[in-house]
């Protein structure tokens, strides 16, 4: 049997912002989703027949990516990462995927986490109707601390460039990492999710329709974009007190561009008094809210009370990876 893992992603500073070419910082996280294939007498998908117009994401990676021909699959698949949520679960599926795929075709080779990125963001980009940035994929596939932007951003290690053919054009991405700190392991990451789903597509469109119809808020992004880089500055110094207050300050911006919602308001209230700084991430509308903690546990408890799902992690996860039978 091979298996996979892929971990899931928030992004820190710079969501929404990075449509518009400027950069976003994202970190892989401990949850992710788990892959495990064998042959089989037919093909399978968690005990059910595989219906591949059901599932884009891995019909796309079967026969588009490595054009598997060969005897049907029983695929398994776990996952601890809330979906459709902001925390990339659908990136960490591609990835996961296609990492026991290539373990499945070519037993004891070892993967090539840029071409599983590469992979998992062709099948985001076909699933989503030919819009979606590299942001998740990458952070998945290559764990760790993650800037995506237009062009190179100083202080960070290019290690690839992606781009896209889409409705509006092409798009060009460089992908690059950022060491983090040793100090910043003292502090924690506690998610907090809404209970409600949300809809990456349909929040970028939003955006885009409330540019349109008021000019004077690309200034918004603008702030976002120098609110990332004084977050990407202090997580590069280990100032976790100027990383917190740079994620309040990214979300005060992310509410001007109308992506917040009552219930992610409520959350981050909650968890402000007890954390280093507060914020949605992802597309908003719903999803999930994140919280910079020293005691990540008081956050996740206030996160409860408030009536969100709460989930711990470090921040900079190890990224995609094979695991052992
Ligand atoms: C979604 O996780 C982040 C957005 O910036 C969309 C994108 O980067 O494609 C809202």
């Amino acid at each position: 049997m091979a298996r996979g893992f892929a971990p899931g992603k928030c992004i820190l500073f710079g969501e929404h912002a990075v449509v518009y070419g400027h950069p976003a910082v994202a970190v892989a996280i401990d949850s992710g989703v788990r892959v495990s294939i064998e042959e089989s007498r037919e093909w399978t998908l968690e005990g059910m027949p595989f219906e591949p117009s059901r599932h884009p994401h891995i019909s796309h990676i079967l026969n588009r990516v490595f054009q598997y021909d060969g005897t049907p699959l029983r695929m398994e698949v776990e996952s601890d990462l809330f979906s459709a949520a902001g925390l990339g679960s659908s990136a960490a599926l591609s990835n996961a995927i296609g990492a026991a795929l290539q373990a499945h075709i070519n037993p004891g080779q070892p993967l090539d986490p840029i071409a599983l990125a590469r992979m998992g963001h062709s099948a985001e980009a076909m699933a989503q109707k030919g819009r979606a940035s590299p942001t998740d994929t990458a952070t998945s596939a290559l764990g760790g601390c993650i800037v995506v932007s237009g062009e190179h951003v100083q202080g960070t290690r290019h290690v690839f460039d992606a781009e896209l053919e889409t409705p509006e054009g092409l798009r060009e991405w460089s992908i690059n990492t950022v060491e983090l700190p040793d100090n910043l392991s003292e502090a924690w990451l506690v998610i907090g999710f809404t209970g409600e789903m949300s809809s990456t597509g349909k929040m970028v469109a939003g955006v885009a329709n409330l540019l349109e119809e008021q000019p004077e808020l690309r200034d918004e992004m603008d702030a976002i974009a120098k609110i990332t880089s004084a977050g990407l500055t202090a997580m590069s110094a280990g100032n976790l007190e100027a990383i917190g207050m740079a994620m309040d300050a990214c979300h005060e911006k992310l509410r001007l561009l109308g992506v917040s919602s009552p219930s992610l308001e409520s959350l981050v209230e909650a968890a402000r008094p007890h954390s280093l700084g507060a914020k949605l991430t992802g597309s908003g509308g719903g999803g999930c809210m994140i919280a910079l903690a020293r005691d990540p546990q008081r956050v996740a408890e206030a996160i409860e009370v408030a009536g969100g799902k709460p989930l711990v992690s470090r921040l900079g996860a190890p990224g995609v990876r094979l695991l052992e039978d």
